[in-house]
């Protein structure tokens, strides 16, 4: 067992992800360091990492072949290496190419190539002997999210002692969209290694449950599944969320005020800011969403002097072609429409192709009346509850797309179905044109919502449900 390995280090906690909770950035002297990535899960899970010891095993981000383990505002961290040829197979091969558009309804086309399963096959294997390596005896381990699917079987089969959770952070495909993936079968007894496996929603997990009945075969019965080695696993739904509290107290911030009024005034004080925020990709609607606002300019609903779009699009998976050929798309739309519409000192959009920090974002969210979310697919969408945390006035309209995941909790945004150029367009005049009034009513209710069910509460309950399937394991073991 890893805890009287000699040398070895023992944890009772570890945390399985693709990324570390830390980015490379440069200091001033030019030294490399890290730097805590501004995310919710990493604040989330820290106080459970520090009360039991934890360890977050990651990839840096780089090609680096050899990295120490290190550790960053107490927080033990052990960088995994990647090779080129495995950034380019595991993460954005058969992570980026082939399963995030397999989950994502197929909004693009999926690549299946047996190279890249092999190098996703190795790299799981490599993070499962890592985990392995780690945990102490009867340790727990949190595996995260879709490019680490297979490592709960592997981690078993090395340690049956641990007590091991999976969380898909995106969406889990309908059973028919999955059986198109020629390692299905795989990825399903990959997961089944877990104890609990966690999904966004509960559709997630029953989409789970059937596959495995119908494609491997097991029992089931509601969201457990009965292995022939007498184990169980439970498939349940836990809504992921943010640090509510962390993001309205920096909106209270002097300087997120300030910042907000001095960005209204820097786009010329317009009536109304509509404003997008999402990683560049193609499952966020970027393009469909400008093309409806722009329609509407040149139909003269809006008017540049009235109404701006404010769009941010983080630079992400920049080497995927489809990410590539969507940079293009859009910066050629948003060139069009500022040619078209706007005018000088008023362009209709003010595009920007950047990252920014949680504190402008939060000015961001202060300056802009309608937020606008409209993803074709999403399995939560955090940038749409970030801005209702942020709105501590209680306005601020959210037009939001029924399928991101954040719609099953956020009912009283103006629901949008993307594909729908015209009701897309009808829901931005609505919240546009809203009284104030109502624009509270819903904005209380959703901010009530997010108050309540924030990312402390999403951890604790997967953690305290993770202890439960064991315990249901154990007392099954003494009967
Ligand atoms: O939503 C899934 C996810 O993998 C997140 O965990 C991550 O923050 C985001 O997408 C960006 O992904 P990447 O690690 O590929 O930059």
């Amino acid at each position: 067992q890893a805890a009287t390995r000699v040398g070895a280090v023992a944890h009772d906690l570890v945390i399985v992800a693709n990324r570390l909770p830390v980015d490379r950035v440069t200091e001033k002297n030019g030294r490399a360091a890290w730097r805590r990535s501004p995310g919710g899960l990493v604040s989330a899970i820290e106080p459970v990492m520090r009360a039991h010891d934890g360890v977050w095993i990651g990839w840096s981000g780089g090609n680096e072949a050899r990295l120490k383990p290190f550790t960053v505002d107490g927080l033990h961290l052990v960088p995994m290496a990647m090779s080129e040829t495995e950034i380019s197979e595991h993460y954005e091969g058969f992570s980026n190419g082939t399963l995030w558009p397999l989950y994502h309804d197929l909004i693009a086309k999926p690549e299946f190539h047996r190279e890249w399963w092999d190098t996703y096959v190795k790299v799981n294997r490599r993070f499962a002997e890592k985990a392995a390596d780690l945990a102490a005896d009867g340790a727990t381990v949190w595996v995260h999210d879709y490019q680490l699917q297979l490592v709960p079987q592997m981690l078993r089969e090395l340690r049956p002692d641990l007590r091991i959770g999976f969380y898909l952070h995106i969406p889990f495909p309908p059973t028919e969209l999955f059986q198109q993936l020629p390692w299905r079968r795989q990825i399903l007894e990959g997961l089944l290694g877990a104890d609990l496996v966690g999904f966004q929603l509960p559709g997630a997990a029953q989409n789970f449950v059937r596959l495995v009945r119908q494609r491997v075969g097991h029992k089931t019965h509601r969201d457990l599944v009965y292995l022939p080695d007498g184990r169980t696993v439970r498939a349940a739904a836990f809504p992921i969320s943010i640090d509510a509290s962390g993001f309205e107290e920096l909106a209270r911030s002097e300087a997120v005020t300030a910042r907000a009024a001095e960005i209204r005034e820097a786009l010329g004080n317009p009536r109304k800011i509509f404003l997008g925020i999402d990683r560049l990709d193609y499952t966020k609607g970027i393009y469909a969403r400008l093309r409806a606002f722009g329609e509407l300019v040149s139909e003269g609903a809006l008017d540049v002097d009235d109404a701006v779009f404010v769009q941010v699009a983080v630079p992400s998976r920049e080497r995927v072609e489809h990410y590539r050929n969507l940079r293009d798309d859009i910066d050629r739309l948003v060139g069009r429409l500022n040619g078209d519409l706007g005018r000088i000192g008023t362009p209709a959009i003010s595009y920007m192709h950047t990252s920014y920090p949680r504190e402008e974002m939060a000015a961001l969210y202060r300056a802009a009346d309608i937020m606008v979310v409209t993803p074709y697919r999403d399995g939560m969408n955090l940038v749409a509850k970030e801005y209702v945390a942020c709105r501590i006035e209680d306005d601020g309209a959210l037009v939001l797309s029924e399928f991101a995941g954040a719609a099953e909790e956020l009912r009283q945004a103006w629901l949008v179905n993307p594909y729908d150029m015209n009701g897309m367009k009808a829901a931005l005049l609505e919240a546009f044109q809203a009284q104030p009034k109502e624009v509270t009513r819903r904005m209380r209710a959703m901010r009530k919502q997010i108050a309540q069910h924030d990312v402390k509460a999403w951890a604790d309950s997967f953690m305290t449900e993770l202890e439960l399937a064991e315990d249901v394991q154990h007392t099954k073991t003494l009967r």
